[in-house]
């Protein structure tokens, strides 16, 4: 196992969750309504697992240690171009999080946004991952030894404990900055 190959596994997962999506968007569609209890569930998946979690170990371990490296231009392009997809699926997310708590408030306008956000996002991921199997992946294994890999992959595994223990740290600040009814 090198540290690739563990993105590969997490993209694996990611793409399953995108056909589920894609599922629910056809039968949203056909009702006119959506749940919005599952696109809570979708916007958790996607911030948590595809962003915090992917995305995090891509940009805070990965791209990191190839900075360090003297990479070639293209390859670089590359990693920018990678990074603003990820900033822009985290936008787009943070619009659909926010179309979906109006819609559950009763603003049946964000009916249409929230699918159209929704479909963007699961049609993003399939492009997004091939990017990066077909043409970044292979290229950045050049540039690191075995010992180098390994020392990666122990990163990937500490960055993995974080992850629930700072999405509930997460959860806890929001949740104290809601302001509640008075009674
Ligand atoms: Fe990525
Ligand atoms: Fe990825």
């Amino acid at each position: 196992m090198n540290p690739i190959e563990l993105l590969k596994q997490e993209h694996v997962v990611i793409l399953r969750m995108g056909q589920d999506i894609e599922r629910r968007l056809r039968s949203f569609r056909e009702q006119d309504q959506v749940d919005p209890a599952y696109i809570d569930t979708a916007v958790d998946f996607i911030r948590t697992y595809a962003d915090f979690c992917h995305h995090g170990k891509e940009e805070g371990i990965l791209f990191r240690a190839l900075e360090k490296k003297e990479l070639e231009p293209p390859l670089v392009r590359l990693m920018k171009e990678l990074v603003q997809e990820h900033d822009w699926a985290r936008a787009t997310t943070k619009r659909l999080a926010e179309a979906n708590r109006a819609y559950a408030e009763g603003d049946t306008d964000q009916l249409a946004i929230g699918l159209r956000l929704l479909r963007q996002i699961q049609s993003f991921y399939p492009g997004h991952i091939t990017k990066e199997e077909s043409r970044f992946f292979n290229p950045c294994l050049e540039y690191f030894s075995e010992e180098e890999l390994e020392t990666m992959l122990v990163e990937f595994a500490a960055f993995d404990r974080k992850v629930i223990h700072e999405k509930y740290r997460r959860l806890v600040e929001t949740l104290s900055d809601e302001q509640l009814d008075p009674a």
